[in-house]
């Protein structure tokens, strides 16, 4: 099957299994798992920050942050379409008392400055308090939206003036450095902690990395103890991770240009349209026209008789995500089975 469901469905490659196989392993709650240990340092060093800390997955990683940052009762300001408002389960509200203040997400995946100034509370016993400021790059229901250093910056300097921390869920950072052609370090400087996944485009089976300065670090370690989140010899897959860091981040600048080639090729086809004629970074959302006949079940149901597999936000909104495992000779595949299933 071409998988074009998510890049999280990436599978281990021989290489990497072999790594995992001969990975070095301690007690992680010890301190002692060399392989761990190493991959925090190598995360922090590539995005610039002290310190970094191995979690299972990248709602963990979030929620860790929003933990660490916040106090119950507080306030987090974030945007309608991210992640962690709409796809992590309520944890923040759930588990720590944090209350969300969504901001409209623009087509771009940012927040407007004005909105973001406008929704820090001012300092009354009849409101929450503000602590947290959250982005997301890539924005992945803006259609894989990288935000810019220059716009985070801006953003950075609004938490600074206020007295706010600032985190990102980057789950794809990596993807957004390599679509604006920058150094990752320098798109997340102004930023008190960023979670970066490994499970993602980077191709590794499970984990996420927590990453901000020694303190902080020092603390969500412990949130993580508490959400159950600590693991023992943690190191054989940690050394996945390391792998996928060392090896596949060149890898992603193809990924982006086979989701431009697939929205090339599916740009003239009738019944949809692209959300973003040039997708910018791995993914590719088509818009189903108000009066083609069938939905996006019934697509998705039909272009399993290709060997294709696709997902859906919504009834009209398909989502497709190119990555490790979609080769350039998929690509005709694609286009040709929804040219068939939409004629
Ligand atoms: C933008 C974003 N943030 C966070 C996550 C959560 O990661 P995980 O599935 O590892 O919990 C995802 C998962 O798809 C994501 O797309």
């Amino acid at each position: 099957m071409i998988d074009l469901r998510s890049d999280t469905v990436t599978l281990p490659t021989p290489e990497m299994r072999e790594a995992i196989a001969s990975a070095e392993v301690g007690d992680d709650v010890y301190g002692e798992d060399p392989t761990v240990n190493l991959l925090e340092e190598e995360s922090a060093r590539l995005l610039g920050k002290d310190a970094a800390l191995f979690i299972p997955s990248g709602t963990m990683g979030n929620l860790a942050a929003v933990l660490t940052h916040c106090e119950r009762g507080s306030e987090i300001i974030l945007g309608d379409k991210s992640h962690i408002f709409l796809n992590e389960a309520g944890g923040a509200a759930a588990l720590g008392g944090i209350q969300p203040h969504i901001i409209p997400n623009q087509k771009d995946g940012t927040l407007r400055l004005e909105d973001i100034r406008e929704a820090i509370r001012f300092d009354d016993i009849h409101h929450p308090r503000t602590r947290l400021i959250t982005l997301e790059n890539t924005h992945n229901m803006c259609g894989g939206a990288a935000l810019s250093a220059v716009y985070t910056r801006s953003v950075g300097e609004i938490a600074q003036e206020q007295g706010l921390k600032f985190h990102l869920d980057g789950a794809r950072i990596f993807n957004a450095a390599s679509a604006l052609g920058v150094d990752p370090a320098d798109l997340v400087q102004p930023l008190d902690s960023v979670m970066f996944c490994l499970s993602k485009g980077l191709g590794a089976p499970v984990g996420s990395m927590l990453c901000g300065d020694a303190e902080f670090i020092h603390r969500a370690r412990r949130t993580r103890k508490m959400l159950g989140g600590a693991m023992r010899q943690a190191g054989l897959i940690a050394a996945a991770g390391l792998y996928a860091l060392r090896h596949h981040l060149p890898l992603l600048t193809e990924d982006h240009r086979r989701a431009r080639d697939l929205a090339r090729g599916l740009a003239d086809l009738s019944g949809i349209s692209l959300l973003d004629l040039e997708p910018p970074s791995n993914m590719v959302y088509l818009k189903l026209d108000p009066d083609l006949p069938y939905d996006a079940a019934v697509i998705k149901e039909k272009l399993k008789g290709h060997g294709i597999l696709i997902g859906y936000e919504n009834l009209r909104l398909i989502r497709l995500v190119t990555h490790l495992w979609i080769r350039d000779q998929d690509i005709p595949v694609v286009i040709q089975g929804f040219k068939e299933v939409l004629s």
